[in-house]
């Protein structure tokens, strides 16, 4: 086998853009996409040469595929994905992962079942240039030790008509969250995949504060981590002009990602070592300013589909599998959990009672 045949299920937003994404990669082909809207289906069947299915059953009974690449809302996220493994197929899903921790559960159980396919999860931020930089200069050591962290990632302006736009959209019922899960998943993802994840979390969630919506389209949400630092997560989709900074302070001064660059101002010395030994009493440490340089390379889609590809047909590592998608969704749902029940979250969150939460808002 020197290709995987994929079929896409969802051909809305993202599904379209994914036949356009596969036909300018190399080793995945399509062959046959699915919705359940058939004048959908039938148009991308004809346009790209492939079979139409209606419903995603059919589809992966139909032998014509090795993979399927799930962009349906994400409630759909969960049955079809362990439909997938139980009918042999390897599984490629958008973000997020599922709506609740525990139906990536479950995702996860059926994966196990079936350990020589390959579950991945549409992360492509994770194959971007700055966050690449970023997770080394922190796994290296390089910047000290990290004292706090600030996530400020409210560039998701989104109008009423967005949220008009589908009747799943920003509902308990059809999404299972607002900003935290259509949004902001990618940028959760990065948070716990540069620092891990917290042990403890105090959120704050507005529901419906600038749209006329169920779910919440603000959140600042503080966190510990077990090292020792805290880090806070500040979340929109109704203020403009947005605002895209990640700030780590750390024990030789502070790196700044904002505006496609990375800055590090950085001190002469351990800030901890002035702070207890200068004689003065006002002076703070002298620092350098250094732009930090990137491979410049973009987090597009591609690279997860060619990286699922060379996974399923080399055995190369997922950039994000499906266990890794699963830490946004907890982060997420710890988050609106916190506010919803006003009370501080110990992580590992517990999966059942979150799910009872949202069958309630339901
Ligand atoms: N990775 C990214 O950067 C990124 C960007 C945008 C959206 N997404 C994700 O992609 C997913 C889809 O988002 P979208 O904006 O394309 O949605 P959309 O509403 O535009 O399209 C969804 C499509 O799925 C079809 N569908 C729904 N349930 C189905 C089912 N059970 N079987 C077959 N077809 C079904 C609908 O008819 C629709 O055509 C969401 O989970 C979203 O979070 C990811």
């Amino acid at each position: 086998m020197n290709e995987v045949r994929i079929g896409i299920i969802g051909l809305g937003t993202m599904g379209i853009e994914h036949i356009e994404t596969i036909g300018n990669t190399d080793h995945v082909r399509l062959t046959a996409v699915c919705d359940y809207q058939k004048s959908l289906a039938d148009e991308q069947a004809e346009k790209n040469s492939v079979k139409a299915y209606y419903t995603a059953n059919e589809l992966m009974n139909s032998g014509e595929i090795d993979a399927v690449l799930i962009a349906t809302p994400h409630y759909y996220h969960t049955p079809i994905a362990i439909d997938a493994f139980e009918a042999g197929l390897h599984v490629l899903c958008e973000k997020p992962v599922a709506v609740h921790k525990a139906d990536a559960e479950k995702m996860i159980e059926a994966h196990e079942k079936h350990p020589e396919l390959k579950f991945a999860v549409m992360l492509q931020v994770r194959t971007d240039g700055y966050y690449k930089k970023i997770k080394h200069l922190i796994d290296s050591g390089e910047l000290g030790k990290i004292y706090r962290v600030n996530w400020i990632i409210t560039n998701w302006f989104r109008t009423q008509t967005y949220y008009n736009s589908g009747t799943w959209r920003a509902t308990w019922k059809g999404e299972g969250g607002g900003v935290l899960l259509n949004q902001a998943p990618h940028q959760l993802d990065l948070f716990q995949w540069i620092f891990g994840m917290p042990t403890k979390i105090r959120a704050y969630c507005s529901l419906g504060k600038y749209h006329d919506i169920e779910v919440e389209d603000e959140v600042t949400a503080y966190c510990e981590f077990k090292e020792g630092f805290s880090g806070l997560f500040i979340t929109s989709t109704g203020e403009a002009p947005g605002t895209n900074r990640l700030e780590i302070m750390t024990d030789r001064g502070r790196l700044v990602s904002e505006n496609g660059k990375i800055i590090f101002d950085q001190t002469e010395e351990s800030v901890s070592e002035f702070l207890k030994t200068t004689k003065s009493a006002f002076d703070a440490p002298a620092i350098k300013t250094i732009e930090i340089p990137t491979d410049g390379k973009v987090g597009i889609h591609q690279n997860i589909i060619e990286n699922f590809a060379d996974a399923i047909l080399n055995g190369t590592e997922l950039i994000a599998s499906g266990e890794d998608g699963m830490n946004s969704v907890e982060l997420a749902n710890s988050f609106l959990y916190s506010s919803l029940e006003d009370v501080t979250v110990e992580l590992p969150l517990n999966s059942a009672k979150f799910a009872q939460t949202l069958n309630k808002l339901m």
